[in-house]
């Protein structure tokens, strides 16, 4: 205990931890836990408020020309119903949004080649035109810098692309031999060079994942410095190679959700639907952690149990409004609120 005690006190210092220091607060996590959850919220508490910022969710196609080996919607998934959402129903998604009090849209999407940089710059003009007081969000993969420059002079503000993990070696046993760890960082460099605030991110118990690959993630981010990090358990699912594999952890993905926090303080953090999914108050668990972002759904009804990344995702029957009613009590119970606003990264 005078350990953990050490350590996060150090971190809380802002100094800089070794990656023996970050291994050996994971393998303590039982011991450790509740100091880190009381010093992760507080330093959220110090440069966010008790504020929680929400993000309106429009998951707009579920074709994706990858494979990678954990996702529900890859390109050998022949067992789901393929959508994609029309410029129109995007548009209407997001004035609903507005109209509940969205600020901050993410266009989710497979890799999905049907839609062109033409298309997707129309979209995000629209939707700034529309609604000049929202941030755009985009999660829709690799693509080369001109693409990335492109959608950024239309108007995109900021861009989600997991990592997935950080370790070369473990990225090859998680994704087909096409896809290219050396790519995706790449991406990433791009994206913060053309000025978008980027979002990094794993999953926790992906299979083959160790502690060690854990305590690597904490070294990899404090380098990195994303502006946001999503990160939420690895739940497996059944029409992929890995529907045997053992899903991830609520308490692990906490803990690493408070690690992160005290790592990058100024982090925008989400508390995911994976979260939520794994445990039913995990979610609430994740602001209590550290967390200061949710993520709903904002896609139609019509499509929402179609974007299935993984089995038994929570929300897929709720309306917009229902959900966010449900997210408001729920995260009274937490002690914080949510805020209407861009909910920018803080400097
Ligand atoms: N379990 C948990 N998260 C998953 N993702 C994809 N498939 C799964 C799964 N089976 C995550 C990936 C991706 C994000 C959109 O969803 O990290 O980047
Ligand atoms: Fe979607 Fe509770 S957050 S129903």
């Amino acid at each position: 205990m005078e350990k953990c005690i050490e350590l996060i006190d150090k971190l809380r210092k802002n100094t800089e931890l070794s990656y023996d220091e970050y291994l050996y607060l994971i393998k303590n996590r039982d011991i450790c836990k509740d100091y880190l959850y009381k010093n992760a919220s507080e330093v959220r508490d110090n440069i966010y408020g008790k504020k929680v910022y929400i993000r309106g969710l429009i998951e707009f196609t579920n074709y994706c020309k990858n494979n990678c080996l954990y996702c529900g919607i890859r390109r050998d998934n022949k067992n789901i119903e393929r959508y994609r959402l029309t410029k129109e129903e995007i548009l209407e998604c997001a004035n609903a949004g507005y109209n509940l009090g969205f600020r901050t849209f993410v266009l989710q999407g497979g890799e999905d080649l049907y839609y062109t940089d033409e298309m997707l710059c129309e979209i995000i003009k629209e939707i700034k035109n529309n609604h000049p007081d929202v941030a755009v969000t985009l999660s829709i993969g690799e693509r080369s810098f001109e693409s990335y420059k492109k959608l950024k002079e239309a108007g995109a503000d900021r861009y989600l692309l997991r990592h997935e993990t950080a370790d070369k070696s473990h990225y090859e046993k998680l994704h087909p031999k096409e896809m290219d760890f050396d790519n995706r960082i790449k991406c990433l460099e791009e994206l913060k060079r053309l000025g978008y605030q980027i979002g990094a991110g794993f999953m926790v118990g992906s299979p083959y994942q160790t502690e060690e690959n854990l305590a690597s993630e904490l070294i990899f981010l404090k380098k990195l410095n994303p502006h946001m990090c999503g990160i939420g358990p690895f739940i497996s699912h059944k029409d992929t190679p890995f529907k045997n594999e053992e899903s991830g952890t609520a308490e692990l993905t906490l803990f690493m959700l408070g690690l992160i926090r005290l790592t990058l303080p100024n982090v925008l953090l989400p508390a995911t639907t994976a979260l939520g999914t794994i445990d039913p108050l995990g979610r609430e668990k994740g602001i209590k952690a550290g967390a200061n972002v949710l993520m709903p759904n904002l896609s139609p009804g019509s499509v929402r149990k179609k974007y299935m990344l993984y089995d038994n995702k929570i929300c897929t029957g709720d309306e917009a409004a229902e959900c966010l009613e449900c997210l408001k009590n729920r995260i009274k119970t937490t002690g914080c609120e949510i805020e209407i606003t861009r909910g920018d990264y803080k400097n």
